[in-house]
């Protein structure tokens, strides 16, 4: 087992970030360079572990991609230029690539087989498998199409009108992919706003798609063009900074071109809520993804609710969060977000049993956790449990920990954020 040795800091954090490429957006650059017609350029792409899934399962599916470092290029065909894979496709720990795959495989009259690693092997699929099958694809899978191993056999689909039951942006996503191949026209409709990434890249790359407010409305039959995507930065990794900068004493980070979707944008509302000292500087409004810079400085910190609408639109900075509210004046009770329980790991779970490991005063609740402020932390042994995001929620932990931190596997971190210790290291000097 890999492990890695963290110590607190000595000064603050200085200095200027320019935070990797989003993940979600970048899966998207893959899958919509590969269903449209024509040569699409990404650059900033993230070459996380997740993202490098997405690519190997498209080149199996028949399509040239050319990678270099942070760039691109996707030789697609359209739809009909995927071919059968002579070899199972593995998602690895990337659950946007297994579902939103499927909804491009729905419509694809051939037969796939989906697996991933063991954390994959635990995440729901009846969410996507169940509307897809009413579609018309054949999908099987353990438990009934619940769990990996899949397979998919696609072909003529006809479309859905569907009210969805979980706010997941991969589920409407993946309906959405199915419905641009149905015959007729598709309806979503949202529990509640989630990222809407999918939504504009049909646009950027020449499709229609309406939305008004949880409703979606799509059509199928339409052929997409080639775009080039510049991707903004991850605000899901920009997360770990900011919460950095205003946890530890004597800080001032600025982080460049981060991504300021206003679906993603929930942690900068509650970090100002929190009172946490943020200025950011959007830049001119992009049609596809605004993105800015953002400076935070040392802050002192309130607790608060954190529930209802926003949770969709910070459910994977939660962990962060967490870490967050243990530094702040008062309790912080986190609602409406038992889909934590069904993220690469069980977060609700796994923040609580780590950062207890580490002296803070946090419970689990069925649908969030409860967390005190106040706590001075300490130090040990914690485990990432191979969630990357909880491997850098611990790390950015450490830096506030009396004694030394032992992260046991440290590596699942490459998932999302490869440069992750690098730029911790320099916010450090
Ligand atoms: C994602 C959607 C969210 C998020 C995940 C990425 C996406 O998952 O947690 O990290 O790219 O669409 P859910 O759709 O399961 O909420």
């Amino acid at each position: 087992m890999e492990l890695k040795e963290l110590l607190p800091t000595i000064n603050g954090l200085k200095g200027v970030i320019d935070i990797p490429g989003d993940k979600s957006i970048s899966h998207r650059s893959v899958m919509f360079g590969s269903i449209a017609q024509g040569v699409t350029k990404v650059t900033n792409f993230l070459p996380g572990d997740d993202c490098l899934s997405t690519i190997s399962c498209f080149r199996k599916l028949g399509v040239v991609i050319e990678e270099n470092e942070n760039e691109l290029t996707i030789y697609g065909n359209g739809f009909d230029g995927l071919k059968e894979p002579d070899e199972v496709l593995d998602v690895g720990n990337s659950g946007t690539t297994i579902r939103l795959l499927l909804g491009i495989l729905a419509g694809r009259p051939f037969f796939s087989t989906l697996i991933g690693d063991h954390s994959i092997g635990k995440r729901p699929m009846t969410r996507v498998t169940e509307p897809l099958r009413s579609m018309g694809a054949q999908i099987d899978g353990r438990k009934d199409g619940e769990f990996t191993p899949l397979s998919i056999r696609g072909g003529h689909l006809n479309p859905i009108h569907y009210q969805m039951p979980v706010a997941s942006a991969q589920v409407k996503s993946a309906l959405i992919l199915a419905g641009l191949q149905a015959e007729g026209e598709s309806i979503i409709i949202e529990k509640a706003e989630s990222r809407d990434h999918t939504e504009r890249m049909i646009r950027k790359f020449g499709g229609e798609v309406q939305k008004n407010n949880r409703t979606i409305t799509v059509k199928g039959g339409q052929k997409l063009i080639a775009s080039d995507v510049l991707v903004p930065g991850d605000i899901s990794s920009a997360a770990f900074f900011l919460v950095a900068g205003a946890i530890v004493p004597d800080s001032e980070i600025v982080l460049k071109n981060v991504g300021l979707n206003p679906t993603r944008t929930g942690i900068i509302e509650i970090m100002n809520k929190m009172g946490a000292n943020l200025e950011i500087y959007q830049e001119e409004a992009s049609s596809f993804e605004p993105a800015g810079d953002i400076t935070v400085k040392t802050s002192s910190l309130r607790g608060t609710v954190i529930e209802g609408d926003v949770i969709p639109r910070l459910i994977d900075e939660i962990p962060i969060i967490a870490l967050l509210a243990t530094q702040a004046e008062g309790t912080t009770i986190i609602k409406d977000a038992s889909e934590l329980k069904v993220k690469e790991t069980n977060r609700i779970d796994t923040v609580v049993q780590e950062l207890t490991k580490l002296g803070a005063s946090i419970e689990a609740t069925d649908d969030g956790m409860i967390i005190h402020g106040g706590s001075t932390l300490t130090g040990g042994t914690v485990s990432s449990h191979g969630d990357h995001r909880i491997g850098m929620m611990l790390a950015i932990a450490s830096l506030l920990c009396k004694d030394k931190v032992v992260l046991e596997n440290p590596e699942a971190i490459s998932v999302s954020y490869p440069n992750f210790f690098n730029h911790l290291n320099r916010l450090k000097k």
